[in-house]
């Protein structure tokens, strides 16, 4: 089943599989987050997700189930 993520700071809402990372769906909805390792080292891919305390390795992160938030690209940022 199919789960809504909307990128809050692009205004832009996309659908994805669970599981999916976040950065394959960021960059199939045109919205470009920063990446240097793809690996989860460098932390340059971090967002935060709305109700999460800490951002996340969007390289890393994947889809859950339910309704994704991405309330902010922190690398651009940092
Ligand atoms: S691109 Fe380096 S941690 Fe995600």
């Amino acid at each position: 089943m199919s789960v809504t993520v909307l990128f809050l700071p692009d205004r832009i809402t996309v659908t994805a599989e669970p599981g999916e990372r976040l950065l394959s769906v960021a960059a199939r909805a045109g919205v470009s987050i920063p990446t240097s390792c793809l690996r989860g080292a460098c932390y340059v891919c971090k967002v935060e997700i709305e109700g999460q305390a800490n951002p996340v390795r969007a390289c890393l992160e994947t889809v859950p189930t339910e309704l994704l938030t991405i309330v902010h690209r922190c690398s651009t940022t940092v």
